[in-house]
């Protein structure tokens, strides 16, 4: 290992316990994890392997509510399912906790406590919603009314849903609680605020100077970003009887941020793993910590979690934070809500025994750099064309063929009789372990598993140029040939070991399975076993081959796209606010209206849109501003196709300091708005309105 690290720890994110976990999960942050800690377990590396879910926050508490149970029966409800899921698919926890255990309480509060006693937050009063019905302060999402752009009645609190627009609480005409339908009130509260602002210079030395190589880019541009627009101090406290008590006087009725205490959940769930090394993990300079998680964690875990850790003291910090963007499913993004998903309890159940097969799907389309798309149609055509095709097959024929053509038993290797083919083969063998070993270590896990694959079509290649069936037609020919056919065999079953042990990381059932035919012990599996000729001796006697896998038949997918299409139309009858703690930008420092007042704000209509060559994101926009045409570039090619985008009045920040991207000078900014998953949508006029015109 580089940097000579003697221990990895490896945190998964914890997920919410208010829902089940869906493939999304799975691919953004747990399959992916779990290919890492079984390659480093392979390595004989001191690793362990940290998760659990994550119990508190609103969310949780209004479900309860709605449902009239206590939020601890939501959570264990929902810690079973998902633990069970997690179990089902071979993710391999060392510890899977939560965060309702009296360890974390007393962690989070110790942690919050050492800050608090430093004199490190802010108290800070406010005016917030408060439902008197239901006794509560109401997050922005459980605030009702009418919007005052479309007059949908529905609209919450931060955003209407109907028209896209983005509001606060205050421009809702007949704001009711969401909960009571109350009309909420205003109240005063305090809270305790996070200096995040003083960490800045910390969080820039250590990110934009320390990890711009290592770092993903999309992890590492994301952070940029947050810290180019500067940090804000940061609420750690919320008013609500569901959480971690805040460990302080007059602090009643006040619970730790729940962003605050899950990722000291990881701290906590090592604590109980190892009650008494726990901190070998966690302070050990030589410690290797690495966070997998989502994109939407990205902040949590790279600029606030690190703070913490920074400002409480004698913590490591992460060395890399390899974030997944995210998984749409059939072209559309995945949502709780409109139960737009396909949920892990349910494949196991529809699918048993083919875990290594949605493993193998999510890894090789894994939303590494970009969004990608989860099809069933992919999903079969992955499945038969790669997995059964060319890698069960090629460990069918070796077996078959060795059983047939060789008595049972591993044949000898006749140096004297090798061929180029043969050389070739085995020379590609032994460099696969290099380049596997080095795509997993750098994250790069499609393209890992890619290798593996592509090693099976080798040898698939190789068996059929070879082709020892017809070597041995006629007992006299066969005869001659004994040794050539040999050879071919000795080398496919020594691959099909190779084959164990590379694809065990990723398809754990399957190496088990491949072991056992071969019979030979789990311990094969050990990395440095890979690239050995001399796994399986002369001699040695396997057993008879059974099928990796079955084929994927065309019912079994239409039947699943009829599912998915159901639940979406049942859920729409019950649609709710996504249950997600959202992560809403902290308010940044009041300005004068002077300020304000300089900002020239223009409608413009978009007149032709281009993409941006070599820059994923961006979009080339010509824009009628009414007295003059300018070429605006920007950030939105992600979200909405160049045709999509002409035609439309945009909001332009008109007086803005020309800037160039990409060598292209941007004249002006468009402003956008970002809906609740993560879509950027126009801030636009609602009816039409005068080109070039001001908006105020
Ligand atoms: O986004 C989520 O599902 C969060 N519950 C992740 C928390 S990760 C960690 F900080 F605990
Ligand atoms: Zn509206």
């Amino acid at each position: 290992m580089e940097k000579n690290f003697n221990r990895i720890l490896v945190t998964a994110a914890l997920p919410y316990a208010n829902g089940p976990v869906h493939i999304g999960h799975l691919a953004g942050a747990y399959l992916p994890s779990d290919i890492y800690v079984r390659y480093q377990r392979a390595q004989k590396r001191d690793v362990k392997f940290i998760c659990g879910t994550d119990e508190h926050g609103v969310p949780i508490a209004i479900r309860a509510m709605k449902e009239g149970v206590s939020p601890q029966d939501v959570v264990d409800k929902y810690h079973k399912i998902i633990g069970d899921s997690f179990s089902g698919m071979g993710i391999s926890f060392d510890i899977f906790s939560r965060t309702t255990t009296d360890t974390h309480r007393q962690t989070s509060q110790a942690f919050f406590r050492k800050l608090y006693d430093e004199g490190l937050f802010e108290e800070r009063e406010s005016e917030q919603y408060y439902d008197e019905e239901k006794e509560t302060f109401l997050a922005d999402r459980y605030i009702v009314g009418t919007c005052p752009i479309c007059s949908n009645e529905n609209a919450y609190g931060d955003q209407c849903e109907k028209c896209g627009s983005t509001l606060s609480p205050d421009q809702l005409i007949n704001p009711r609680s969401a909960l009571s339908n109350a009309k909420p009130v205003k109240k005063m509260t305090k809270h305790w605020y996070f200096p995040l602002n003083q960490y800045e210079d910390f969080l820039k030395e250590w990110i934009v100077e320390g990890k711009k190589d290592e770092w993903k880019s999309n992890v590492y541009g994301q952070c940029k970003s947050w810290l180019d627009n500067g940090l804000q101090p940061r609420a750690m406290t919320r008013d609500s009887n569901w959480g971690v008590p805040v460990p302080v006087e007059g602090a009643e009725g006040k619970v730790l941020y729940v962003w605050f205490d899950a990722p000291i959940g990881y701290i906590s769930a090592t604590k109980e793993l190892l009650p008494t090394s726990w901190d070998d993990y966690w302070c050990k300079e030589d410690t290797k910590l690495v966070h997998f998680i989502g994109k939407d964690n990205i902040v949590f875990h790279c600029i606030i979690f690190p703070a913490m850790l920074k400002a409480h003291g004698g913590y490591v910090l992460p060395e890399n934070v390899p974030a997944n963007e995210f998984l749409n499913i059939e072209g559309d993004k995945v949502s709780t809500s409109r139960n737009w998903a396909v949920w892990i309890d349910e494949y196991l159940q529809d699918f048993p025994d083919m875990q290594d097969t949605l493993r193998y799907v999510l890894c090789s389309n894994a939303p590494e750099t970009k969004d990608n798309d989860f099809t069933w149609k992919d999903f079969q055509l992955r499945h038969n064309s790669e997995l059964v095709d060319i890698f069960g097959n090629f460990i069918n024929r070796a077996m078959v063929l060795m059983h047939k053509l060789c008595d049972g038993k591993v044949p000898a290797y006749h140096e004297a009789e090798q061929t180029e083919l043969d050389i070739s083969l085995i020379k590609e063998i032994v460099a696969s372990k290099a380049k596997v070993e080095k795509a997993i270590e750098t994250y790069h896990f499609r393209e890992a598993l890619f290798e593996v694959i592509d090693l099976a079509r080798k040898g698939n290649k190789y068996l059929q140029e070879i082709a020892p069936w017809s070597l041995s037609k006629t007992p006299e020919l066969k005869a001659e040939n004994q040794a050539k056919i040999d050879n071919c065999l000795h080398v496919a079953l020594q691959l099909c070991a190779n084959l164990a042990i590379l694809s065990n990381p990723f398809l754990p059932f399957t190496a088990k399975k491949i072991c056992k035919m071969l019979t030979v012990v789990d311990r094969m599996l050990e990395w440095e076993n890979a690239g050995k000729m001399d796994l399986l001796k002369k001699g040695y006697p396997l057993r008879a081959p059974e099928l990796l896998f079955r084929k994927v038949e065309d019912a079994e997918i239409e039947a699943q796209r009829e599912k998915l299409q159901a639940n979406a139309k049942a859920s729409i009858i019950l649609a709710e606010p996504e249950e997600k703690e959202a992560e809403l930008p902290e308010m940044k420092d009041i300005i004068e209206f002077g300020d304000f007042e300089k900002i020239d704000l223009r409608v413009g209509t978009v007149l032709s849109a281009e993409k941006v060559k070599k820059a994923d994101k961006l979009l080339q926009l010509e824009v009628d501003m009414g007295f003059e045409k300018r070429t605006i570039v920007s950030g939105i090619a992600l979200h909405y196709a160049p045709e999509e985008v002409v035609g439309r009045q945009v909001v332009v920040v008109a007086n803005l300091a020309p800037r160039k991207m990409r060598g292209i000078e941007s004249a002006g900014m468009i402003l956008m708005a970002e809906d609740a998953e993560g879509k950027l949508i126009f801030v636009s006029p609602a009816s039409m309105a005068l080109a070039g015109g001001g908006v105020r």
